[in-house]
């Protein structure tokens, strides 16, 4: 079955290790027909363009949307994050942002970052601004729904592993208002669920145990922020930003889930061709398994075991062709 996918390919290396996600895939014998957006801040340069409204709603047509990375040093901090990114997250509702993690020795876990609320929200502002007297705010917004609706995801999910391992990360010792929240709706779910096994760390702790200790993970649901510094994190313990995918998904289908890789848009690196494609294939295995294409996410998948992780993005792109070509013959 073919699905419309909407391609944006970015700034920086994101254009680069996109294509190789596309050939992978099409050559791994997935039917995608593709449609270019172009957008990022090369576009918002060129002529004041982020995401508009109509274009978002052009993107609702699609079946999914690939994405490369995103951000130009050019363009202020927050224009091109908030309103492209932060934007399609927030208006498609793709409340779950999903980053597995496998380690050297074999262990996987995946975390469940919250990815519509807390202090991405937007709520805030200054007062007094430019003065001595300047005040800044940013609050962190959390509703008992978007909290919730992570935790079940996150509680279903555990129920599909093997351990049935489900820790939710926050800092209740000092955020009292919505670290509550969020373990009192953790508490309230996991009554439902008495087959998994829970747990919770303070996330300056998950940090120590995600470098010391990660094998005691299984799933894990966090907070926006947390989830954003844990997934680099996480990143980082399991061979490197350059192999981290990950999934911006609406669990219900009500709108296109959106999938791009942890790492941003490497401008340091960007046209030399040394951007490691490794995290946006795996990002694009993510994309093919939530159409339901499962066999070929696991061929594409199966395919990045053992590539180099550095080094020229064309022979790790060789590399991963040359499994793929090899597993089906
Ligand atoms: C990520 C990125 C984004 C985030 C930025 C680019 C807005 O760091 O996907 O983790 O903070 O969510
Ligand atoms: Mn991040």
């Amino acid at each position: 079955m073919s699905h419309k996918i909407a391609v944006i390919g970015g700034d920086g290396i994101g254009p680069e290790v996109t294509a190789v996600a596309l050939d992978v895939m099409a050559a791994a014998g997935a039917d995608l027909a593709t449609t270019e957006f172009r957008l990022g801040g090369f576009r918002y340069l060129e002529d004041g363009v982020v995401l508009p409204d109509d274009t978002l709603e052009e993107l609702r047509a699609y079946d999914a949307i690939l994405l490369g990375a995103v951000g130009t040093p050019e363009v202020p901090p927050g224009v091109i994050e908030r309103g492209l990114l932060l934007k399609a997250r927030f208006e498609l509702d793709l409340y779950v942002n999903l980053r597995p993690f496998v380690l050297k020795d074999g262990h996987e876990f995946v975390v469940i970052r919250e990815n519509t609320e807390g202090t991405y929200a937007g709520e805030g502002g200054f007062l007094r601004k430019g003065t001595k007297d300047e005040i800044a705010t940013q609050g962190s917004v959390n509703t008992r729904k978007g909290a919730e609706r992570c935790i079940r995801y996150g509680f279903e999910l555990a129920m599909g592993r093997e351990r049935k391992h489900l820790t939710l990360v926050h800092k209740t010792n000092v955020l009292t208002f919505s670290g509550d929240l969020w373990e009192r709706t953790f508490e309230e779910v996991a009554v439902e669920y008495p087959e998994v096994e829970t747990a919770y760390n303070h996330v300056d702790a998950a940090c120590i145990y995600f470098v010391e200790d990660p094998t005691r993970y299984e799933v894990v649901v966090t907070d926006n922020l947390f989830g954003d510094i844990l997934t680099d994190l996480g990143g980082a313990v399991a061979g490197g930003i350059g192999l981290a995918s990950s999934a911006n998904l609406n669990p219900d289908r009500n709108s296109p889930s959106l999938f791009e890789p942890v790492h941003g848009s490497a401008p340091d690196i960007a046209g030399k061709g040394l951007a490691n494609p490794t995290a946006a294939v795996l990002s694009g295995a993510m994309m093919l398994d939530f159409l339901g294409e499962n066999e070929t996410a696991n061929r594409v998948r199966a395919a990045c075991n053992g590539v180099p992780d550095s080094g020229p993005t064309t022979d790790i792109a060789a590399a991963i062709m040359s499994n793929l070509s090899s597993s089906s013959s």
